[in-house]
């Protein structure tokens, strides 16, 4: 019953996408993602995973960010965890194998990307279930955005609320080969970036040695107004050689995590903020001006015509 329903959507799903076409660009999923019902309702969506782009590459290299936790903090526990090659893995971040990593260290995961097939790009990993895990808490949490809850639920059978511990699952990480016209711009890898509280696509960009112009546009951006991205979410950095191990940082440990909302405009779009405030301003002197001008043009009209009668009288 479940299959057929699910088999369903997928047709529903697959008829969107023809009937869509091929979006050259990847959009940005905004916190939809964090929707665990996100996918069965909808056209491919980037709340799902980043969808298959032309040309229809097969598979590619690409590269995510992880950062090193308690259990995930050496170049092997890394790379088994995202299935990388944890040689590769520790040349990129220039370490020796293995290496542990201090916490919350940015550390570069070199991956196979694949269409496959499928939809979706993805880079595939498997996981075996421990205690209190949950398909939100494996996206969010274990895997720090990199997989999405709806993508979990999507490509694992198992019901959500029977999650026992050491079932196997199939984890699809967030990952994307460059367009015909990224590659036609320089573009060789595109990097999955997990947001942090506080990032901005302009400190991002500036740190991975990208332009704003370029991150915007590989996410699907046209102007600044509307960039607004979120903690938990994937931003897709477009580089033109590999990343390097100077590009990434040590976070500060996380205090709080509200839901919070990083915009493009607190950083960069203050000047613009407050010319449309000026405009604005400008505008509204305009019209009162206006107004004050008509309303005495109207008086000294009406004053002239009580005149007129006065005089005519
Ligand atoms: C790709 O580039 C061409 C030429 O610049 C442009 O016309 C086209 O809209 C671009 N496609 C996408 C999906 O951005
Ligand atoms: C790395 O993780 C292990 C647990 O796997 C832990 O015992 C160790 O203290 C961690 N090291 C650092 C530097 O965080
Ligand atoms: C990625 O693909 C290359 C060949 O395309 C292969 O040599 C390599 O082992 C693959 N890496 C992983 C981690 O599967
Ligand atoms: C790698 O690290 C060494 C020090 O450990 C440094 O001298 C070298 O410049 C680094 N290489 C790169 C490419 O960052
Ligand atoms: C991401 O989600 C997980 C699970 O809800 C949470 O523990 C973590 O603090 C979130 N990270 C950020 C940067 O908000
Ligand atoms: C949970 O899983 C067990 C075995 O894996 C199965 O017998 C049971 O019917 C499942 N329960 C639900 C609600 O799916
Ligand atoms: C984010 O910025 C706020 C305000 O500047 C600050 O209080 C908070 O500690 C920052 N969070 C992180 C994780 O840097
Ligand atoms: C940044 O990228 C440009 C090409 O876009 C390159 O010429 C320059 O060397 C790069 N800078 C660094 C520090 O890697």
């Amino acid at each position: 019953m479940q299959r057929s329903r699910r088999r369903l959507s997928c047709f529903i799903f697959s008829l969107f996408f023809f009937a869509s076409g091929i979006k050259a660009q990847q959009g940005y999923s905004r916190n939809d993602v964090l929707d665990c019902n996100y996918p069965m309702k909808a056209a491919p969506s980037p709340s799902y995973l980043y969808t298959c782009s032309e040309p229809r590459q097969h598979s590619c290299h690409a590269f995510l960010i992880y950062k090193s936790r308690q259990g995930y903090n050496s170049t092997e526990t890394i790379s088994h965890l995202l299935r990388s090659d944890s040689s590769e893995l520790a040349r990129i971040n220039n370490v020796s194998n293995p290496y542990i990593f201090p916490t919350n260290k940015e550390v570069i995961v070199p991956v196979n990307c694949s269409c496959s097939g499928q939809y979706y790009y993805q880079a595939i990993t498997f996981y075996v279930i421990d205690s209190d895990d949950t398909y939100y808490s494996l996206a969010n949490d274990q895997y720090q955005g990199l997989s999405s809850c709806s993508a979990l639920m999507g490509e694992n059978l198992y019901d959500a609320e029977n999650l026992s511990v050491g079932l196997k699952l199939l984890v699809p990480l967030r990952c994307a080969c460059p367009t015909r016209n990224q590659s036609r711009d320089g573009v060789k890898y595109l990097l999955t970036y997990s947001i942090n509280e506080n990032d901005t696509i302009p400190d991002i960009s500036e740190r991975f040695n990208v332009s704003v112009k370029e991150s915007l546009a590989a996410n699907g951006f046209t102007d600044h107004e509307e960039a607004v991205i979120y903690p938990n979410t994937t931003l897709l950095i477009p580089l033109q050689s590999e990343p390097l191990s100077s590009q990434t940082i040590i976070l500060e440990p996380i205090v709080y995590a509200p839901p919070p909302v990083s915009t493009l405009s607190t950083v960069n779009g203050e000047p613009k903020r407050s010319k449309k405030k000026l405009h604005f301003g400008l505008g509204a002197g305009v019209a009162s001006l206006a107004v004050l001008c008509l309303l005495s043009l109207l008086l000294r009209r009406c004053h002239r015509k009580k005149m007129g009668r006065i005089k005519g009288k």
